[in-house]
Parts: structure tokens; C-alpha cells; sequence
């Protein structure tokens, strides 16, 4: 499905919370919901590239997205179960939720990895993304069809030297991702992970300084994939880990 045409208006009237929306990955897929006609609810930690997302999204004449201000490696329980009271006031339901941002901290042997950057890196990636999923469940029980979608990553699925608290909160995120499948088996609510492969954004730079950019697919180039995940033609799918460019 990593070739999929999405027809026009795949997610027309659909509410989709993207995270790390700002930049890379999120931010082309916030733009690319919004040409299919969703909503989408723009969440990440800096302020002025989720503007500048939400500018191009209503430039390009699509429905005006919401702006969520929130860093996820500080946030409480409080702060999401606030968030979903908010969305379901406003929106009264979420359809999608598209968990995206994450942080890599630096490769190292996994002696050398220090404390602090391992909290940092299981906060943001594995304990926020757990914690907000599970403040949305009722928010998203309210849809007809959600769809909650992971990012996970080729070594969230066989280790690789070097990559130490990276991957293990990508192996931690493929295993919250069949748990909360298995519990939602034919309800209202799917879920499934996402693997974009290498692509050109400042996360894959910072791990690959040595590699050409030009080399790697663009964010736009894998979003066939985010909208078929996201979208109706993808109903019965549930509990899968799917690659965006498979070898
Ligand atoms: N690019 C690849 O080759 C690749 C390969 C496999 C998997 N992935 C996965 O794909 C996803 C997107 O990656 P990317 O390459 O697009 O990364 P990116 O360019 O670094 O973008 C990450 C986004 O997450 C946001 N973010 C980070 N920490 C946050 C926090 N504490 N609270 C809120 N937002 C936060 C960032 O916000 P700021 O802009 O404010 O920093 C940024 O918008 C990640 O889950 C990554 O692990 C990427």
C-alpha cells in the first residue's frame, strides 16, 4: 500500500490530531490530511513552525487546522485529559491520530548512553505517546471509524548497534501498538504502525550527517502510505507494522 492512490476527499469531514506537526514527516502529513479534506489538529512544542504549517494549509484554501502548543516530554495526564475534553467540546470526536514526533538523542554505545538523554528519549517517544493515546480512547470512541497510527522505525524491529534508546522506544511503540490492537479487535478504534524508511528530514540528517540528502525519498514521497493508514480503504486493518518504502 506504500503506492496507494487516495481518491479526492479521502478524509473529508474527518478530525485528525497530528503530533510533531511542526516540521519533516508531520508536517507534510498535516498538509497532505488537509488536502483530503480533514481537519487536522496541529500539535508539537514550537509555536512558530506550527503557524507557519496552519499558514499553508489555509493558503492552500483547505479547512482551517487548530493549533495545539504542547511539549510532550513535559506534559502530565492532566495536561491530555484537559486536551480531550477541549477536542471533544470543540469537535465533539476524534477520527485519526497520527503519533509522529519523536526525538533520536545521540548514537552511542549503550554504556556511554547518558541517564538524563535516555529519560528524555523514553518520555518523548514511548511514555507521552502512551499516556496521550490513552487520555484520547474516549475522545476517539466517539468516532464512527478511528484510526490511531504509530511511527516506528526499521530498528524498532531488529536492533542495531549504536541506536540504544531510539530503538528500544520503537520496540516499546510496535508492542503498545499490538496491545491496544488486540484490546480494540472489531470495535471502532484501529491501530497500526507506520515505518516512513529513510527520509530526507533533520532527523535522518543528524543520524546520517555523511549521506546526500537527495539520495532519500521526500517526506511527500512516502504519503501514500499515512493516507491510506488514515483513511476508509484501511477500515478492517488492525494491529499491522507497515513500511512506507518496502525493500
Ligand atoms: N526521517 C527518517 O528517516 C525516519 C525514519 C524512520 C522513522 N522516522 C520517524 O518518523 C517520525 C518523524 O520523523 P522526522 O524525520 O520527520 O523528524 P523531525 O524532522 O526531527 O521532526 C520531528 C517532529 O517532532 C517534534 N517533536 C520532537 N519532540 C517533541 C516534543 N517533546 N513535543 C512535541 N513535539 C516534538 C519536532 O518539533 P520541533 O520541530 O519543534 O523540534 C518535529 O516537529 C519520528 O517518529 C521518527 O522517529 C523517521
Amino acid at each position: 500500500m506504500h503506492d496507494y492512490q487516495a481518491p479526492d476527499g479521502l478524509l473529508r469531514d474527518k478530525i485528525i490530531l497530528i503530533t510533531g506537526a511542526g516540521a519533516g514527516i508531520g508536517a507534510q502529513a498535516a498538509r497532505t490530511y488537509a488536502s483530503y479534506g480533514a481537519t487536522c489538529i496541529l500539535l508539537g512544542r514550537t509555536v512558530s513552525k506550527l503557524e507557519a504549517v496552519y499558514d499553508e494549509i489555509v493558503s492552500a484554501g483547505d479547512t482551517e487546522p487548530a493549533i495545539i502548543p504542547l511539549d510532550i516530554k513535559g506534559a502530565t495526564a492532566k495536561n491530555y485529559e484537559d486536551m480531550a475534553r477541549t477536542l471533544e467540546e470543540q469537535f465533539g470526536r476524534l477520527d485519526g491520530v497520527l503519533h509522529n514526533a519523536s526525538i533520536l538523542g545521540h548514537l552511542s554505545t549503550f554504556e556511554d548512553i547518558p541517564e538524563q538523554e535516555w529519560q528524555d528519549v523514553i518520555q518523548t517517544n514511548l511514555n507521552g505517546t502512551a499516556l496521550m493515546t490513552q487520555k484520547l480512547l474516549p475522545v476517539l470512541r466517539l468516532s464512527d471509524a478511528a484510526s490511531v497510527v504509530f511511527t516506528t522505525s526499521s530498528v524498532g524491529r531488529q536492533g542495531r548497534a549504536f541506536w540504544g534508546t531510539y530503538a528500544v522506544s520503537k520496540f516499546a511503540t510496535e508492542g503498545m501498538m499490538q496491545v491496544l490492537a488486540c484490546e480494540y479487535e472489531n470495535r471502532n478504534v484501529r491501530f497500526n504502525c507506520i515505518n516512513p524508511g529513510g527520509t530526507r528530514t533533520s532527523m535522518r540528517a543528524s543520524a546520517f550527517p555523511a549521506e546526500d540528502p537527495q539520495t532519500l525519498k521526500t517526506p511527500a514521497d512516502i504519503m501514500p502510505l499515512y493516507l491510506y493508514l488514515m483513511g476508509k480503504d484501511s477500515q478492517t486493518v488492525n494491529g499491522k507494522s507497515l513500511d512506507c518504502q518496502p525493500k
